[in-house]
């Protein structure tokens, strides 16, 4: 599957013929790549809860693309309110069936409110299951027990997870949680945005390598096929 990292947690996945989104935090973000939101086309964008740095570009790039949200019941509230209605609620154990794959939310150990402060529902992660493979995205979330499910129920052919400590796990819990999901080939996001979560990136492949476990940190803005 194709994906490309645009900084933090946002990151694209190409899958089931579709482009799919997650994520959306560029304008602001200043690990992102230098580019314009209207080269943006996905056809879905997935949101895993209502932090600023996980959802500040969402309305933006939905209207230019006119992308279907996927999103908890509070965000596709939140969409409807700015004027976007193709939005389709999951929550955290609903699995939407849609024509190119299936999406799975699944609970993220983690706040979720609006960039004003505002309820925005459960922080969740997803597992996307399509003909070509099947990925899980944990969304800002701790180390749990409870993502031992994921591997007990699905063959993944990659898992993307924070690995930058402070707001979600960091690199350690991120080993123990790849094999909690039974899936080594890890995607590292939402790290060296900000100075509290800058991360020495050779020494964390080299933690995961020790493992048994592949850490892939891509370039922001370049495709790779993973
Ligand atoms: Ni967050
Ligand atoms: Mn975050």
């Amino acid at each position: 599957m194709k994906v490309t990292h645009y900084g933090h947690a946002c990151f694209s996945v190409k899958a089931g013929g579709k482009h799919l989104l997650f994520d959306p935090y560029i304008k602001e973000n200043p690990a992102a790549p230098d580019m314009d939101l209207n080269t943006l086309k996905p056809d879905v964008i997935l949101v895993s809860h209502g932090h600023f740095d996980h959802i500040l570009d969402a309305v933006e790039i939905a209207k230019n693309s006119k992308a279907q949200v996927i999103a908890n019941f509070e965000i596709c509230q939140w969409f409807h309110q700015q004027g976007y209605q193709n939005c389709q609620p999951l929550n955290v154990g609903g699995t939407y069936k849609a024509d190119w794959g299936t999406v799975r939310g699944f609970q993220a150990v983690h706040g979720s409110s609006f960039p004003d402060g505002s309820y925005a529902g459960i922080a969740q992660g997803f597992i996307v299951e399509t003909d070509e493979g099947t990925f899980y995205y944990s969304g800002d979330t701790a180390a749990t027990y409870d993502l031992k499910m994921i591997g007990e129920r699905y063959k993944l052919d990659f898992a993307i997870l924070p690995i930058g400590d402070i707001f979600t796990m960091g690199i350690d819990d991120a080993i123990m949680v790849s094999g909690f999901i039974q899936c080594d080939r890890i995607l590292g996001v939402h790290y060296d945005t900000w100075a509290p979560i800058t991360i020495d990136k050779e020494q964390a492949k080299k933690k995961f390598a020790k493992a048994g476990k592949e850490l892939i940190l891509l370039e922001p803005g370049v495709e790779k096929d993973i």
